[in-house]
């Protein structure tokens, strides 16, 4: 979806950014290339935190591949918030730490934040938290070189999609 948007987006050229909610549940799960849990039985966590490792990995290679359009691409984890979806999928969680958890507004802090600030100030395909940078794998988590198999998944993206290679 974000590839068709590349028309638009360039049109909106040289402050186009294309910011994409990922996760800090991404930081227990490596780049892998079953995108759709064929390998072993379906866990819905875990193919979200995975899901979430795609994003800030995608997010990285479209700012490789398109660093000459004038588009910013930034990834960023908005912290736990007390959301429907978080009540929907997580009832005891969303229960137990009913008012502790951030409101909708302060997870949207940083999207909003990340779309105002001057394109000098932000790094290219870089994952933020809390208005700053953050780093993309967490020491002993074992995913720090998983990141080398984005290519075929962006391949295997385009053909899910029906995109030209
Ligand atoms: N909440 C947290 O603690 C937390 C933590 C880490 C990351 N995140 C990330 O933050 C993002 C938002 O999460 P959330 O907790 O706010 O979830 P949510 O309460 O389920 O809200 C999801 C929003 O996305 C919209 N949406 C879903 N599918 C869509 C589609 N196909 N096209 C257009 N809009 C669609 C929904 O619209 P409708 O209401 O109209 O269906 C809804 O407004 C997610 O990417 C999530 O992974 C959230």
């Amino acid at each position: 979806m974000t590839e068709l948007m590349l028309p638009l987006l360039e049109k909106a050229a040289p402050d186009a950014r294309v910011i994409t909610v990922s996760s800090g549940g991404m930081y227990t799960a490596p780049l892998t290339k079953d995108l759709q849990f064929g390998d072993s039985n379906f866990n819905g966590v875990e193919q979200y935190s995975q899901n979430k490792r795609v994003q800030v990995a995608l997010t990285e290679k479209w700012a490789e591949m398109y660093k000459n359009k004038g588009i910013g691409f930034y990834s960023m984890h908005p912290g736990w918030a007390e959301t429907p979806g978080v009540a929907t999928s997580l009832p005891g969680f969303s229960k137990a730490l009913s008012g502790k958890l951030r409101t909708s507004e302060e997870g949207a802090d940083t999207v909003v934040w990340l779309a105002l600030q001057p394109k000098e100030k932000l790094a290219p395909g870089a994952f933020y938290f809390d208005r700053a940078e953050a780093a993309k794998h967490l020491p002993f988590a074992a995913t720090g070189g998983s990141h080398v198999v984005i290519d075929s998944i962006v391949d295997n993206l385009r053909s899910m999609s029906g995109l030209s290679a």
